[in-house]
């Protein structure tokens, strides 16, 4: 089967994930969140007591690690060795550490391979870092998904908040900046819009503005 792809990269709070599932409701499509693939292998690796950023611990790792999805119209379900973890992988702490474990090459060839193949077997958003770039590089639309520093910051806040966390403004700002600058300068697949992706700063429109956007991209190009 040919499928349609929709790939929608940008950095964290930029809502990627938020997006692509209104839009994949909206297509029919299925959603994938790459981020919660690195999020699930960073909570894994945070339960074993493990430094996120030292590889020659964490690569024997992976073999360990079993991640499956389960999609429905309120979006995708992520069970890690046969746990769900889709909430559990939200947390803050577990942030770094997917940011962290996503700089490890072995990690990334790891949740390759189970991108690219629910991505061959089914139309998709998918959303993460490098979909546009490295996985799914002749996707069908690419999008750009930003907005400004401040205004992730602000949306992260409201999240967390509204969790019942306690978190400060400034340290979420800070941690933001942080995992932009690893995302952007890492060795390996780092963050930047593909040279054929359609780039949105939504920084001051709507979701649903958003969403209406990538839907009439996808109508000009099916
Ligand atoms: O989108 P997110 O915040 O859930 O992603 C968590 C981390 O995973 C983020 O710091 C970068 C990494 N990531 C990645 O390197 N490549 C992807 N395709 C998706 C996420």
């Amino acid at each position: 089967m040919k499928t349609f792809r929709i790939a929608i990269d940008g950095p964290s709070g930029a809502g990627k994930s938020t997006v692509a599932k209104a839009v994949a409701k909206k297509l029919g499509f299925i959603q994938v969140d790459t981020g919660a693939m690195y999020r699930s292998v960073g909570l894994y690796i945070y339960r074993m007591g493990i430094e996120p950023t030292d590889a020659d611990k964490v690569i024997p790792e992976l073999k360990n690690i079993n991640i499956d999805l389960g999609f429905s119209d309120e979006g995708q379900r992520i069970y890690l060795n046969g746990e769900d973890v889709s909430e559990k992988i939200r947390q803050n702490e577990i942030s770094a550490y997917a940011s962290k474990v996503s700089a490890i090459p072995a990690v990334r060839e790891f949740l390759l391979g189970m991108q690219r193949k629910v991505a061959s077997e089914h139309n998709v958003v998918m959303d993460g870092r490098d979909i546009g770039t490295v996985i799914l590089p002749d996707a069908e639309l690419k999008i750009f998904q930003t907005a400004s520093v401040r205004e992730r910051a602000k949306r992260r806040y409201d999240e967390l908040i509204a969790k019942g966390q306690i978190v400060d403004m400034e340290q979420i700002k800070k941690e933001i900046e942080e995992r932009d600058y690893n995302d952007s300068h890492r060795a390996t697949a780092p963050l930047r819009p593909a040279d054929d992706a359609v780039i949105i700063d939504n920084s001051n429109i709507t979701i649903e503005e958003n969403v209406g956007m990538i839907a009439a991209l996808y109508e000009l190009r099916k």
